[in-house]
């Protein structure tokens, strides 16, 4: 009996962990997926194909805000490796090179506080959208791997 309960204690324990691992990388792709449509909304009233819009870009400022909050989080050694569906994955590069990925979040943080509060109109967030588009890309490009 005893022996029984601890055999199904340490299965759940393995199973609690797969779960945390999915769960994180989950997360991530959510945080992503809301960060693509925020800066496609921004992108559209650059673009001129909608009005310029505060709240929409208030909005956005505050999910990526929230966004760079929680990376640092979302990346345990357990999900290494982990490819969920989706056409990207985290590239192991991120637990090899951590102070590097922390460096890109710290810097994509520093770039969205600092436009928060200064986006007034469509002048002043043209500027802004391009240099946060530099810190998604400048991530992707050594931290994101595209499956094919
Ligand atoms: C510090 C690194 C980092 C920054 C900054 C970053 N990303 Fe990402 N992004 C990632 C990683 C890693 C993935 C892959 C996650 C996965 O699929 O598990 C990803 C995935 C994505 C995806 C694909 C999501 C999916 O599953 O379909 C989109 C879209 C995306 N990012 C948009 C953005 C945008 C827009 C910004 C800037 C506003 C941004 N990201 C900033 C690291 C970053």
């Amino acid at each position: 009996m005893k022996r029984a309960l601890i055999v199904g204690s340490v299965l759940l324990f393995g199973l609690s962990a797969v779960w945390a691992q999915q769960d994180s990388v989950k997360e991530v792709q959510t945080l992503m997926k809301g960060n693509g449509r925020n800066a496609g909304a921004m992108s559209a009233m650059v673009k001129g194909d909608k009005p310029y819009d505060q709240a929409t870009v208030d909005t956005a400022l505050a999910q990526f805000a929230d966004t760079a909050k929680k990376l640092p989080g979302l990346f345990p050694d357990s999900a290494k490796g982990v490819k969920l569906d989706g056409d990207y994955y985290a590239s192991p590069k991120i637990w090899e090179d951590k102070a590097g990925f922390e460096a890109k979040i710290a810097s994509f943080a520093k770039v969205v506080g600092e436009a928060k509060g200064n986006v007034k109109d469509l002048d002043t967030l043209k500027p802004t959208l391009t240099a946060i588009g530099k810190e998604c890309g400048g991530c992707h490009e050594t931290f994101r791997v595209k499956k094919g």
